[in-house]
């Protein structure tokens, strides 16, 4: 009886606990790539069965419950573009990013992500199912389609915070009145111009959305998962249908941030689940090195996805010359080899920068503010110098000198000069390091880890069928309904009516009144 008790129990626990899921991270940007492989290292510890779609293939992939889809072919949208390097930056001063190129990118991403023949090997094939399809989002929702094709719920992670865009897909959009673009440089609160800026830059970008990319994106859609269905005798929903059924989306980001509006339940912030707990050892060398350093260790990155060669020469050599007036030792995170590189200066082609971060000797991180080191700086408590470069990393870096754990340092040919600046003044003020000290203090006070509230909620979204009763009431009531303007028609139309009758009423009495005369 003990053991049948059991092995029910077993079985249970086997066929209801391990899910098949289809995890899919489609951007050619390293950074997005690392938030996947956090996601499957967690969905996997859970026992959980992984196929990952990926631009960048894990080179020693887990051998149990994991496939990899080889989509690296989407590493050629971005390959030879010159405009995403530091050195076109510095040329070029773009401090405004187009709401139209990302759209745009995103959806021929897309296109290409469903012409490539691994990906497509895998849709085509009927006896494929997954329980539930988890995909990284990016201003196009037509991965929705992969949760109609194996009949599914859908689950999205989104790579910044809760901004208008994803939550109109579960929600609706948030007031641009206190909440500012991810692309937007205006900082809280909003002056009247501002708030006309963050109103227009909304209104355009749904423009842009609603008649121009969308379309293409619905063709997309329809010709990539229309012949699909029908193999399986099935007809495709609509897509704006598929585009709004999301169960839940996850975000990067984090409690201790301030400044973030309301967000519905079907909304998760999950940042810093893609830093492992606890670090990797820091290799030896690494390990001597920072321990040996008596004035302690400044770290430059500027991330995996901006090439440093590409800024002039002239100009690295200035900053080695800065960097080596220094009493601290700089570990500098750089692609080539340098000649005459002071004494302090360390340059590294590769860095275990969670590791390096967690290390208490390590005293500044200078980076682009890109969401992974904006997030790690908080994780470990290591204040930062900025120097943004583009895409939502103005935004990132402006939240962190408000949240006032960082400083802002341009990028332009100055840089050496506004660094040892800022590096001065962080050496000699510990407001901000007790400023980040604190704030790491109320991201870690959490009933839970990310990483464990991300399986949790998967496990939910599937045990439930697609978590409806997460779903907001807000999400049916179209703007005019929420605004009132269909109560504001009636008031001016009665308004109106009543006027009408006043006026006619009046002309009837002063033509009575005239005709009296006459008579
Ligand atoms: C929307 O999602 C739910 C839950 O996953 C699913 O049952 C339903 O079929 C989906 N609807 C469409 C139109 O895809």
């Amino acid at each position: 009886m003990k053991l049948l008790v059991l092995f029910s129990l077993f079985f249970v626990l086997c066929s209801v606990e391990s899910l098949k899921v289809l995890v899919l991270f489609h951007m050619p940007v390293k950074s997005l790539s690392i938030l996947g492989t956090g996601v499957v290292r967690h969905l996997l510890n859970a026992g959980h069965e992984v196929t990952y779609v990926t631009v960048y293939p894990l080179k020693n992939p887990p051998t149990k419950n994991f496939r990899q889809i080889d989509i690296s072919k989407n590493v050629e949208l971005v390959a030879n573009d010159e405009t995403l390097t530091m050195g076109y930056v510095l040329e070029h001063q773009i401090e405004k990013n187009g709401a139209y190129q990302i759209q745009v990118f995103s959806q021929e991403n897309a296109r290409q992500t469903f012409q490539n023949e691994n990906l497509k090997k895998l849709i085509q094939d009927p006896n494929e199912h997954f329980d539930v399809v988890f995909s990284d989002l990016l201003e196009s929702e037509v991965y929705s389609g992969l949760a109609v094709l194996y009949d599914c719920p859908m689950i999205w992670l989104y790579s910044m915070g809760a901004h208008w865009q994803v939550l109109r897909l579960i929600d609706h959009g948030t007031n641009p009145a206190f909440t500012p673009d991810y692309l937007s440089p205006n900082d809280l609160p909003l002056s009247l111009f501002e708030r006309v800026e963050e109103l227009w830059a909304r209104i355009r970008w749904q423009f842009l959305k609603t008649f121009i990319t969308q379309p293409e994106e619905r063709k997309i859609y329809e010709e990539t998962f229309g012949p699909l269905l029908a193999q399986r005798g099935r007809t495709l929903p609509d897509y704006e249908e598929v585009m709004y059924n999301a169960s839940l989306i996850f975000a990067n980001e984090h409690h201790a941030i301030r400044d973030r509006p309301a967000t519905p339940q079907n909304f998760k912030y999950v940042g810093g689940f893609h830093i492992e707990d606890p670090v990797q050892p820091l290799p030896k060398h690494f390990q001597d090195l920072i321990e040996n350093s008596k004035h302690g260790v400044i770290y430059f990155s500027m991330g995996s996805f901006l090439k440093s060669n590409s800024l002039p020469k002239k100009l690295v050599q200035e900053l080695l010359n800065m960097f080596g007036q220094l009493k601290q030792t700089v570990i500098w995170k750089f692609e080539t080899t340098l000649p005459d590189v002071p004494k302090n200066v360390h340059i590294v082609h590769w860095a275990p920068q969670p590791s390096i971060l967690a290390h208490p000797n390590v005293k500044i991180f200078i980076t682009h503010g890109g969401l992974l080191s904006s997030m790690e700086a908080i994780h470990f408590g290591v204040p930062i110098i900025g120097v943004p470069v583009f895409f939502d990393q103005f935004t990132n870096i402006n939240k962190a000198v408000i949240n006032g754990y960082a400083l802002r340092v341009n990028l332009n040919y100055d840089l050496p000069k506004g660094l040892s600046a800022a590096i001065d003044v962080m050496l000699n003020d510990d407001r901000y390091s007790k400023k980040v000290k604190e704030m790491s203090a109320i991201y870690h006070d959490s009933l839970t880890k990310p990483g464990d509230e991300i399986v949790h909620w998967v496990e939910h979204v599937v045990r439930t069928r697609g978590a409806r009763h997460l779903r907001s009431p807000a999400f049916n009531v179209p703007l005019y309904q929420r605004l009132y303007l269909d109560v504001l028609a009636i008031i001016l139309a009665a308004v109106y009516l009543v006027k009408y009758i006043i006026a006619s009423f009046d002309t009837k009495k002063a033509k009575k009144q005239s005709q009296k005369k006459k008579n």
